[in-house]
């Protein structure tokens, strides 16, 4: 039998089936929100803060203290310097870059330039894409790898293109590699907006998603350098914002968004958010935070979610290994995280939409093949994310065992 015959005849006994599956979007599972449950009821009548403000009342644009607490604890910046917003930390780096682009933020609006553009190491976060699409940027790709993203490119660029103006990062358990940052990327990260010393009219800023900041599932957990110190001893906090969330944490999509910068960005920033609102939902911070303790349960918490997530990852390892590992030649290359909530996916170039379409005939839901580069452009149309956290063990595994089967019936058949 042909290999071509072999996973013809295996794809169309998964289509048979009239499946339904997905590994789409980066959702928890439920069985990982109910983990959050106790958020319900947790504030029992208690609605003060420990600065005395009544939290169901108007007012403190910068959050709770036991909210800002909480985001210095994920972020590993003291409080005073972390604002406590609504429930989106995507929210929020909109409201920055949009800021950045038409207002500015300690400097001119990068906007004002209309070949201003952002550097997106791929593969990356599709949101932050159609973001910077969306508010005008142009966007440049620059490679990652598991050190993060090729920052010998990245500085060439912020040096010899004054029209560069930001680079997003996602630098814990990135979306979708899972890749962590090395601390040299760090440091050089913390040094790129001096390369712009002197150019006062043509500033660079970095935006740093700290999207999966104590999302581990596995041994080891990598240990991200501290940005903000970094930053601190280069002289570059103004040209840097971080971002966190609860989001991953508790209930998605109904947690707390944190930004952080120097003093003085700050200041600016709150400037335009009282032009925008009285103050955040302080209810629900307070109820993250008291739910976290301030911070300080954030380690267990965690370690109970990763015990539910973890199992997911192993059996889509154990099926990518068994399906595609030891081929000769090999046809695909992925990644193997440790936390965070995605493992990229590479097949031979020019399949990766097929891969996609065929899967999704047979009932597997999968991120549309580019979404993990700017324009919704894969160069190499190689690249697939992958998403288990949402579906149950058992569903990853048919779901995998389907994509693989996937995976090679579109070789086998180009
Ligand atoms: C890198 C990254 N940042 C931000 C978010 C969204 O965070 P939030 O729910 O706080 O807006 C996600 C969700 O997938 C993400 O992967």
């Amino acid at each position: 039998m042909t290999k071509l015959t072999e996973f013809s005849r295996k794809y169309e006994e998964f289509k048979s089936r009239n499946l339904t599956l997905n590994l789409v979007r980066g959702k928890p599972g439920s069985d990982q929100i109910q983990l959050s449950n106790n958020l319900d009821g947790v504030l029992e009548g208690n609605y003060i803060s420990i600065d005395g403000t009544d939290t169901r009342n108007y007012g403190g644009l910068r959050g709770t203290p036991e909210a800002r607490e909480l985001g210095a604890a994920l972020l590993g910046i003291p409080s005073e310097r972390v604002i406590a917003g609504g429930n989106s930390s995507l929210h929020l780096m909109y409201m920055a870059l949009e800021l950045l682009a038409h207002r500015g933020l300690v400097g001119p609006p990068l906007l004002r330039n209309s070949n201003a553009s952002a550097i997106c190491p791929v593969p990356g976060y599709d949101r932050h894409f159609s973001m910077t699409e969306y508010l005008g940027f142009k966007m440049l790709n620059v490679p990652m790898d598991a050190s993060g993203p090729d920052m010998d490119a990245v500085e060439t660029r912020v040096q010899n293109d004054i029209n560069t103006s930001l680079l997003w990062c996602v630098p814990r358990h990135s979306n979708p590699t899972g890749y962590t940052y090395s601390d040299e990327t760090v440091a050089r990260i913390a040094a790129l907006p001096n390369l712009r010393r002197g150019q006062p009219d043509n500033p660079f800023y970095v935006l740093w998603d700290n999207a999966y900041a104590v999302h581990d599932f596995k041994e080891p957990a990598p240990k991200l350098a501290n940005l903000d110190e970094l930053a601190a001893a280069q002289g570059t906090e103004d040209r840097i914002v971080q971002f966190a969330s609860t989001s991953k944490i508790t209930f998605a999509g109904a947690g707390v968004g944190f930004i952080s910068s120097s003093s003085t960005l700050l200041a600016d920033f709150e400037g335009h958010l009282g032009m925008r609102t009285v103050g955040f939902d302080k209810v629900n911070q307070l109820r993250q935070a008291r739910f976290l303790q301030n911070g300080k349960g954030l380690n267990a918490h965690m370690k109970k979610q990763g015990a539910i997530i973890g199992p997911k990852f192993e059996v889509a390892q154990f099926v990518l290994a068994k399906e595609l590992g030891n081929l000769d030649p090999q046809i695909a290359s992925w990644t193997e995280p440790t936390g965070g909530y995605f493992i990229s996916l590479d097949v031979p170039n020019g399949n990766a939409k097929r891969v996609v379409e065929v899967a999704k005939e047979a009932g597997l839901a999968l991120t549309p093949a580019g979404a993990t580069f700017p324009y919704g452009r894969d160069p190499n149309d190689a690249n697939i994310r992958i998403a288990p956290t949402f579906a149950s063990v058992d569903e990853v595994q048919i779901a995998m065992e389907l994509l693989t089967t996937c995976v090679r019936l579109v070789h086998a058949s180009t």
